[in-house]
């Protein structure tokens, strides 16, 4: 069965321990795997914007052995004119695998359901588990593992980032704590799963409504702008809301004194993050936002070892 990869428990903490070695590896010798020789293609289509991600997922495919076809909802049919399974139909005639950024959660279901060549979320309101590839990975090269460290997301609990962090976060065995308002905070079915699989690995999440608490004796701490893709018409609500979310240096002096800082990118210094902080010795940004690139062609790699033959494969 082809596997997808919408959230970031769809893959199991044996899974995503091989994914990440995979990604050390592909690091390491960046061009050793090529399973998209030929060229095949992979479909990259974006609802939304991008910088890091449409980079990496290009260069990526290509380091593959393979090319990337960048596709725009505004003037493709997906989005209002053709249904995503349908979609999904005609490109898995032709392509080894579909990335799409979009809003809604239930539209990569059913693009998933409706295809046997691997779907890979790259950002959803709900999620953004790519993103959380790159930060694990940046996490372990910076301190050595993942399993027992404290990690605390600041800021808008029910984004994508806090609730890839809660997933993602269990399934590493990491104590997660997501410190946001009272009214931002991450869904309960979310947290519901996230606390299931950190009974398992170990794990712990706690959702708090106050900085200092939440990150003090952090290995990590981690923030993501209040005003998420789609939400600009809340901006002035949410920057008055988040004001006493704002990481600044009286924050980070209080999680453990080498504590990293992790920011996925864009960021509006000022608002979530100071630019002390974020260009700041604790910060990893910069390594952060290259692991995007070795840790989706890990997961690359990984999936298209378990697709179903496809006609582009054949
Ligand atoms: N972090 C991230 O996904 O960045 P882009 O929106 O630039 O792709
Ligand atoms: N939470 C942000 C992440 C951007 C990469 C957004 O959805 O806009």
């Amino acid at each position: 069965m082809t596997r997808h990869f919408l959230r970031d428990d769809d893959i199991s903490p044996a899974e995503q321990a091989d994914i990440l070695d995979l990604a050390v590896a592909l690091k390491r010798d960046r061009f050793s795997t090529r399973p998209l020789e030929g060229p095949q293609t992979v479909a990259v289509i974006f609802d939304k914007s991008s910088t890091r991600t449409r980079v990496s997922f290009a260069v990526g495919i290509a380091d593959l052995g393979g090319q990337p076809l960048i596709i725009s909802t505004a003037n493709s049919q997906l989005g209002g004119k053709e249904t995503p399974s349908d979609t999904a139909r005609v490109l898995e005639r032709m392509v080894a695998a579909i990335v799409w950024r979009t809003y809604a959660q239930s539209g990569l279901e059913e693009m998933a359901a409706g295809t046997t060549v691997p779907v890979i979320n790259s950002l959803s309101d709900d999620f953004h588990p790519c993103q959380l590839l790159a930060d694990l990975l940046t996490i372990r090269e910076h301190k050595g593992s993942l399993a027992g460290l404290t990690v605390t997301f600041v800021g808008d609990g029910g984004s994508n980032m806090a609730q890839s962090y809660a997933l993602a976060g269990a399934t590493a065995g990491m104590h997660v704590r997501i410190a946001c308002p009272e009214t931002f905070k991450p869904g309960a079915s979310v947290v519901g799963d996230a606390r299931a699989i950190a009974e398992k690995t170990g794990g712990s999440i706690a959702v708090v409504h106050e900085l200092n608490d939440a990150v003090a004796g952090s290995d990590v701490v981690v923030t993501d702008t209040w005003v998420s893709m789609g939400k600009e018409e809340e901006k002035a609500e949410r920057v008055a809301t988040f004001g006493p979310f704002q990481v600044g240096a009286p924050a980070m002096a209080l999680a453990k004194d080498d504590a990293i800082f992790l920011h996925c990118l864009p960021a509006d210094r000022g608002f979530e993050v100071t630019p002390e902080v974020i260009d700041g010795p604790q910060s990893v940004i910069w390594d952060e936002s290259e692991n995007r690139l070795h840790a989706q062609k890990a997961l690359m790699v990984w999936l298209l070892e378990r697709a179903e033959s496809s006609t582009s494969r054949r």
